[in-house]
């Protein structure tokens, strides 16, 4: 199957600022659809990428959209609501909308980002509605989907490991819920290669691949090793499961941008490790330990996203 033209929704967020430029240096011409063109000003510079503004919700505008393409990307998807229905709408209404859109549109290639941890039996809607979603795709006849669910991604532009590094440049004592909650984070540029390979595979159609890296952590041993990196010495006060809770409702009550929510709680009462794929079918994974200098590195790009989380885009 040849994929020269692809679209990638969501493509200008954290993980499509990776994935975007690899599939561009691999010869793809890649058009990303943005709610605001001037928010994803880094990829306008990139040879073979075409950043256009539109309402990827309405079903015209994506068909407009796939026309043309051979394959498309939905990296769509929120950590937190900012309004009722958000999760259905990103997680559940979107995937329906891209599957329409791509059998109207001949698109025949779907790669689709769901998160480890998706469950339809879960408390949290997040975690809910990705199950949804996933579902939806992996249902789909007439079009090759590939399926991958992320643990935590981390790297240059994260919101996980640096939301943390922020606090603990800021605070002499964080308070953790969710401290024992465990984790198997995975570097964004094994994520984008994984996308970019799939592509390039026929084997991978009609699969569902986990996402994790070489390690697992507690969300303790995250933040001290967080701590440690930026030469900092704090206090992490683990919280108990009841106090979680408590505190998440109380994050969901602060002005500015969420940095957690019950939902939020609810997910981490299950630990997001890879239990298959364990073959690692898209090469090695890259530890943490040999990438976490990026929470050191200042400047614009880091500005911007900084920007951004502050302000809860
Ligand atoms: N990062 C992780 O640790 C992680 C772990 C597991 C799974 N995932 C999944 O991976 C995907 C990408 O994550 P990410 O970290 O790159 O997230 P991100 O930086 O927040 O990017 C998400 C992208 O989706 C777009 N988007 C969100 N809601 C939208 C809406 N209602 N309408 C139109 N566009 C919308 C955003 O557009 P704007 O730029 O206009 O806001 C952005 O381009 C998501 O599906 C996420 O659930 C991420």
């Amino acid at each position: 199957m040849t994929l020269n033209n692809l679209c990638v929704l969501g493509g200008g967020g954290f993980v499509g600022s990776h994935l975007v430029p690899l599939l561009a240096a691999r010869g793809h011409r890649v058009v990303v659809p943005a709610r605001r063109r001037e928010r994803v000003k880094h990829l306008l510079v990139l040879p073979g990428v075409e950043v256009v503004e539109a309402d990827i919700h309405d079903p015209a505008a994506l068909q407009t959209l796939f026309a043309g393409m051979d394959g498309v990307i939905n990296l769509v998807g929120i950590l937190h609501e900012t309004r009722a229905g958000g999760f259905q709408r990103a997680h559940v209404e979107l995937p329906r909308k891209v599957l329409a859109a791509c059998a109207a549109s001949g698109a025949r290639r779907l790669l689709h980002m769901s998160a480890l941890g998706a469950d339809a039996n879960s408390k949290s809607r997040y975690q809910q509605s990705k199950s949804e979603g996933e579902a939806l795709v992996r249902a789909a006849r007439d079009i090759a989907t590939t399926v991958f669910r992320p643990s935590v991604v981390f790297g240059p532009g994260d919101r996980f490991l640096t939301l943390f590094a922020d606090l603990l440049r800021r605070a002499p004592v964080v308070p953790l819920a969710g401290a024992d909650a465990c984790f198997q984070p995975v570097f964004v540029g094994d994520v984008a290669r994984a996308f970019a390979d799939a592509l390039e595979r026929s084997h991978c159609h009609g699969q569902a691949y986990d996402l994790c890296g070489p390690s697992v952590y507690t969300l303790a041993e995250l933040v001290r090793l967080t701590a440690a990196t930026l030469g900092l010495r704090r206090r992490v006060l683990p919280l108990g499961t009841t106090a979680s809770y408590w505190f998440a409702r109380l994050m969901e009550l602060k002005p500015g941008a969420r940095i957690m929510t019950r939902d939020n709680h609810y997910a981490m009462q299950s630990d997001n490790v890879c239990t298959r794929n364990r073959a690692r079918p898209f090469g090695a994974a890259t530890p943490l330990e040999s990438v976490i200098g990026y929470l050191k590195e200042a400047g614009p790009r880091r500005d911007y996203m900084d920007f951004r989380r502050h302000a809860g885009r």
